[in-house]
């Protein structure tokens, strides 16, 4: 889906409106000339995305989706379909798309009162033709999916508001359009329905691959659903960027103000805190190397890897050392297990626990198991405060977010152990963002 430089305006004077407003007018200056409920929205989602439009009442949201399903007609700009520009397309074909390729589920869904709730869901089906029995097959496995099995009978009166906005979630998928575009969908729902329906949204898409346009102005939702999320407000698209984009770095004040609340232990990951592992030897490497390595570093514990720079484990620097002045050759013997690694992908709140297990920087691994970098426990800290309270934290971060030598220093580490001082500033990158820049710029006492 392309949306192409949208204006919306509302009024009778529409078109000279957007003209003044493509010439640098404000909302406000055009005002006399009618409402810019949209002004020169342009994006495009992706197939399989789910993109959130999220803004405060009066943005725009609704105006704005209401265009991408050809319900409303643009006074400027583009949408384009599969390619195709919907607004150039006829009346007859126009529908066709409206039935089998985009459904919505508005903010007040509008039930048949007289019909069942089997009969509402299995609607869009009869308007495409569908035979009765099959029709109401695939309309029984949509209410399945809403948890509204056992109200199938029941007509539209009888539900409570929350239920009815299901049925029209319901309704939505038993269409089985590629793009579903949802108003507010779960707004009605209580606290644990909404995040049951998040989450089978969420599955849904990853099973259907449907492109989703999700409209809604709570931040938490916006952020547990969106691959991306457009900011809005008072008509325009302030801000296009992942979760993780728009609370590290939001545009500007308004969109900082609004992720303030945010959640944030459920929106951040592992992989957007993580820094280097101060010290990493592989387990080739012998004692001797490790404690030098640590010593460099001026950390107590590092972390031991394999060929395939797959977690080992961690060895401790005493024992090291005793370790030597026994003789020993191999580390085999001295890695322990005794740290849990997260996955890359896995949120702030699940890195919370295994950082309690340890005083060491928590271990991050890909899906191979490979250690991709480590979660400091004064970083999770941080990673609590907004960007916009605490300036300095976000550019600490952003100082050492430099991951990619981690291999770098496996590699200068395996082959060149601790003769070379490049080696050992590698691997001694960043044992805590607070020395981030320090230790970065090769300064040791
Ligand atoms: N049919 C209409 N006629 C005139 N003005 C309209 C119409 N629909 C919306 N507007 C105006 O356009 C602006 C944007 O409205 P819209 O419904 O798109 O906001 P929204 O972001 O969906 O808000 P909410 O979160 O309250 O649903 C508002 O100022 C509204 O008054
Ligand atoms: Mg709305």
């Amino acid at each position: 889906m392309q949306v192409e430089n949208v204006y919306k305006i509302f009024g009778r004077r529409s078109g000279e409106a957007a003209r003044k407003l493509k010439a640098g007018a404000t909302r406000a200056d055009v005002a006399s000339l009618g409402t810019a409920a949209v002004i020169d929205a342009s994006f495009e989602v992706a197939k399989g995305e789910i993109f959130v439009v999220m803004g405060l009442s009066g943005s725009g949201k609704s105006t704005l989706i209401r265009m991408l399903n050809g319900l409303w007609k643009p006074t400027s700009g583009t949408v384009r379909l599969g390619g195709q520009d919907i607004n150039a397309v006829g009346a007859k074909k126009l529908r066709d798309i409206r039935q089998k390729s985009v459904s919505m589920v508005f903010q007040h869904f509008a039930l048949m009162p007289h019909r069942t709730v089997l009969d509402n869901a299995a609607y869009p089906l009869e308007i495409q033709g569908m035979g009765k029995a099959q029709r109401l097959e695939k309309a029984r496995t949509a209410l399945d999916l809403v948890g509204l099995t056992d109200w199938a009978d029941k007509l539209p009166s009888q539900l409570s508001g929350g239920m009815r906005q299901r049925v029209g979630l319901a309704r939505a998928l038993t269409a089985d359009t590629d793009v579903l575009l949802m108003d507010e969908a779960f707004s009605a729902l209580d606290p644990l329905i909404r995040r049951e329906m998040q989450e089978q949204l969420v599955e849904l898409q990853s099973k259907l691959g449907k492109t989703i346009v999700f409209i809604t102005h709570d931040l938490n939702e916006a952020m547990f659903l969106g691959d991306r999320i457009a900011v809005m407000r008072d008509g325009r698209i302030v801000q296009i960027g992942s979760s993780e984009e728009i609370l590290s770095d939001p545009a500007n004040d308004y969109v900082a103000q609004f992720v303030a609340d945010v959640d944030r232990t459920r929106v951040l990951t592992a992989s957007s805190l993580m820094h280097r592992p101060a010290a990493m030897v592989p387990l080739s490497a012998g004692p001797r190397v490790a404690s030098r390595t640590m010593r460099e570093a001026q950390v107590q514990a590092a972390y031991v890897v394999d060929r395939s720079r797959k977690l080992r484990g961690v060895v401790y620097d005493s024992e090291v050392v005793d370790a030597l002045r026994a003789g020993t050759t191999s580390l085999e013997t001295l890695v322990r297990d005794d740290l849990t690694a997260v996955d890359q992908d896995a949120s702030l709140a699940e890195i919370f626990l295994p950082a309690t297990e340890s005083p060491l920087p928590v271990p991050v691994t890909d899906s191979e198991g490979r250690l991709v970098g480590v979660v400091p426990r004064v970083v999770l800290l941080q990673a609590m405060v907004p960007p916009h309270l605490e300036d300095s934290a976000h550019d600490e971060t952003a100082a050492a977010e430099d991951t990619d030598t981690t291999d770098a220093a496996a590699q200068t580490a395996a082959a060149q152990p601790a003769t070379s001082a490049g080696a050992a500033d590698a691997a001694a990158a960043a044992p805590l963002p607070a020395d981030a820049s320090e230790q970065t710029t090769g300064e040791r006492p």
